[in-house]
C-alpha cells in the first residue's frame, strides 16, 4: 500500500482525523522542514502530513525550505505527495469554491532554491524530463474522487507560479491568461519539480478562493480568502479522505 504524504498549504495547517503516531522533525542536509511531519493514520491509511507553511501559519511562500520539505517526507518514507493548494481563479469556470486537478503549470518564480543538483560537479547535474509535471494516475484518482463526491471541478488546468508574497496585478494576471494559466498560486513550484528530482509521484489539488486580479469589480481582501478557505476546506479533506481510502 502506498504511503501518501499530503502537504497542506494555506488553511490545511493541521489535519483533524490524523490519529497521530509520531512528530518527526528530521535533519535534512538543507535545513529545517516547515514544522515537524506527522506520521499517523488518517482514513483508515497511514499517511504522512506536513504543513507546508508551518502550523500555525509562518512562513511565506518564498520562503518556505521547499528542499527540505520533499527531502524529509522522502526520507520519512513517502512515495507520493498529494499537495494541497489555495489558488486564484483566472479562467472563469475558476470561481471561489472551485477545486481543480492542475495538469500543467507555468514557473514565474525566481529565486527560490529549486534543485538538488545545484553542486559544482556538472557530471552529478540531472536534467529530469518535466513534459508531465503531474503523475497522471495519482490525477486519475482525485478526479474519480471528486466525480463521485459530485463537487464542482475541473479535471484538468494550467497553474501558474507567482513569486509573491503580493498578490499579482491586473496586467501580470492579463498576461498569464495570454500564457494558457487557468490559476495562480504562489506555492505550486519549485515544489513539483522537486518532488520529480526525488522520484516522488507528485498531484496538486487546487482550491480556488478568489478571482485573480482584474477577474472581479473589487480588489482582493484577506476577509475573502479567508472565506472560501473556511467553506472549501471540508471538500478539500473529503477528498483527501476518499483518496487516500480508495
Ligand atoms: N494569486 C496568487 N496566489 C494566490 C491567490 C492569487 O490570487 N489566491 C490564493 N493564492
Amino acid at each position: 500500500m502506498t504511503v501518501h504524504a499530503i502537504i497542506g498549504g494555506t488553511g490545511l495547517t493541521q489535519l483533524e482525523g490524523l490519529t497521530l503516531h509520531e512528530a518527526l522533525q528530521l535533519d535534512t542536509p538543507y535545513g529545517p522542514t516547515s514544522a515537524p511531519i506527522l506520521r499517523g493514520s488518517y482514513a483508515g491509511r497511514d499517511v504522512l502530513f506536513l504543513a507546508r507553511h508551518g502550523h500555525p501559519h509562518r512562513i511565506a511562500p518564498h520562503q518556505v525550505n521547499y528542499r527540505a520539505n520533499l527531502w524529509a517526507l522522502k526520507q520519512a518514507g513517502a512515495e507520493a505527495i498529494i499537495a494541497v493548494n489555495a489558488v486564484g481563479g483566472i479562467h472563469a469556470a475558476m470561481g471561489s469554491g472551485h477545486l481543480c486537478v492542475a495538469h500543467q503549470i507555468i514557473d514565474y518564480t525566481w529565486g527560490r532554491e529549486h534543485t538538488y543538483f545545484a553542486g559544482d560537479d556538472l557530471e552529478q547535474v540531472t536534467h529530469i524530463d518535466f513534459s508531465y509535471p503531474y503523475d497522471e494516475a495519482l490525477r486519475g484518482k482525485l478526479n474519480a474522487v471528486l466525480q463521485a463526491l459530485d463537487y464542482a471541478h475541473s479535471s484538468h488546468g494550467v497553474y501558474g507560479a507567482t513569486q509573491g508574497p503580493r498578490l499579482e496585478t491586473v496586467a501580470e494576471i492579463a498576461r498569464m491568461e495570454r500564457d494558457g494559466c487557468d490559476i495562480v498560486g504562489m506555492t505550486g513550484m519549485p515544489e513539483a519539480a522537486l518532488a520529480r528530482e526525488l522520484e516522488l509521484p507528485y498531484v496538486c489539488l487546487a482550491l480556488v478562493v478568489n478571482p485573480a486580479a482584474g477577474k472581479s469589480s473589487g480588489i482582493i481582501t484577506m476577509a475573502e480568502i479567508e472565506q472560501a478557505l473556511l467553506d472549501g476546506i471540508g471538500r478539500v479533506k473529503a477528498v483527501l479522505a476518499g483518496v487516500l481510502s480508495a
